[in-house]
């Protein structure tokens, strides 16, 4: 059975380590380093990170931070390649959406991620999603990316 739990700065190892061994697409520089796992999580004002355990194996994180008041993203998930497709990307998905929603002074909520990524960008477009920006080159020569936010459609 697969747990979840909100991670402490204690996990910081294992998240690294999940991130180098499990999406070694990224570039080095988009990468989470100790210091920017602390300024987007651990020392944001109001971020969070949940875990996805398989006993005591982290099999799954994603976060959020508090980028300017008011103005909230979603950081860093990632499922290990052997347990995709199982709904702990939803469910990390979800944890977070839930907390972002209960509060008062969140006024947006957005996300970020390549644009050749279909798995995350249907996760999210799926569950209220929508896309709003392109940047070409964004994170240097040939690195783009896509801006998404939340806006629920209105019944
Ligand atoms: C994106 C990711 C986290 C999804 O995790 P997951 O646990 O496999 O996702 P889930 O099983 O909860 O899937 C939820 C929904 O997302 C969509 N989805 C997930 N993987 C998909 C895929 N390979 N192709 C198409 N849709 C996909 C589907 O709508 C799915 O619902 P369904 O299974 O009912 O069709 C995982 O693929 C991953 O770790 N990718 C590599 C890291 C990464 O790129 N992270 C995003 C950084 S911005």
């Amino acid at each position: 059975m697969i747990c979840y739990q909100i991670l402490t700065p204690e996990h910081k190892t294992d998240i690294l380590e999940f991130e180098s061994q499990y999406a070694p697409g990224l570039p080095v520089y988009y990468r989470h380093s100790p210091d920017s796992l602390n300024s987007y999580i651990f020392k944001n004002k109001d971020g969070r990170a949940y875990g996805a355990f398989d006993g005591e194996t982290l099999v799954g994180w994603a976060g959020y931070s508090l980028r300017k008041k008011g103005e909230y993203e979603m950081c860093g998930m990632i499922v290990h390649p052997g347990f995709r497709r199982r709904g702990i990307g939803l469910k990390l998905f979800q944890l977070r959406l839930d907390d972002l929603l209960k509060k008062p002074g969140a006024k947006s909520i957005s996300a970020t991620c390549y644009p050749a990524n279909s798995p995350i960008i249907i996760l999210y477009l799926t569950n209220g999603f929508v896309i709003y920006n392109f940047k070409k080159d964004y994170f240097g020569p040939g690195v783009d990316r896509l801006f998404l936010r939340y806006q629920p459609q209105k019944s």
